[in-house]
């Protein structure tokens, strides 16, 4: 493997590290211990310390990982040669990581500034969304050169 790939893999395995362990830390730690106290502060404080980091975390799986389509597809024009089989994964890969910008952005702006002790169920299944779409973009990573998928 050559130093670019090298260096771009161990980023984009660092940045998949933090995106998916902070949204299971949310959904699996915070999540249920704001239901239980029904604290909605508990869910606000801990979104507002990581969503600066996890948005440089989803920057960098955006950049490294476009980058790394392209050295498997052998460049910008094979990206979109639907045929292979690497382009397929990249462009699964590209439209779950739009949406979860997107949904991310939602998530702090419309369901956390109307969250309040007596509704926080109602952030469960955006954030259960944006975990289980961080495991599939685990998983379909996982397809490019170890072929699980
Ligand atoms: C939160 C978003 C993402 C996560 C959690 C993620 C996670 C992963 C993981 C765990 C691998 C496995 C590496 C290995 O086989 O050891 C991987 C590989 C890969 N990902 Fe991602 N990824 C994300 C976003 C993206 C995006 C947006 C793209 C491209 C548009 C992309 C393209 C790739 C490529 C090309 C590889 C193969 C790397 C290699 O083996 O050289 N990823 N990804």
């Amino acid at each position: 493997m050559g130093i670019e790939r090298s260096i771009l893999v161990i980023l984009h395995i660092l940045g998949a590290s933090i995106w998916i362990g902070g949204m299971l830390i949310m959904a699996l730690g915070v999540l249920p211990k704001a239901k239980k106290a029904k604290d909605a502060a508990l869910l606000k404080n801990y979104e507002g310390s990581f969503h600066i980091l996890g948005m440089i975390a989803l920057t960098i799986q955006f950049l490294t990982g476009f980058r790394l389509a392209m050295i498997y597809a052998g460049g910008m024009k094979g990206l979109f040669d639907f045929s292979s089989h690497p382009a397929v994964l990249f462009i699964w890969k590209l439209v779950l990581i739009l949406i979860t910008m997107g949904l991310f952005v939602v998530f702090k702006k419309k369901t956390l500034s109307v969250l309040d002790n007596s509704n926080i169920s109602s952030a469960s299944t955006l954030i259960w969304v944006l975990t289980l779409i961080s495991i599939t973009l685990m998983v379909l990573g996982l397809g490019f050169s170890r072929g699980i998928i």
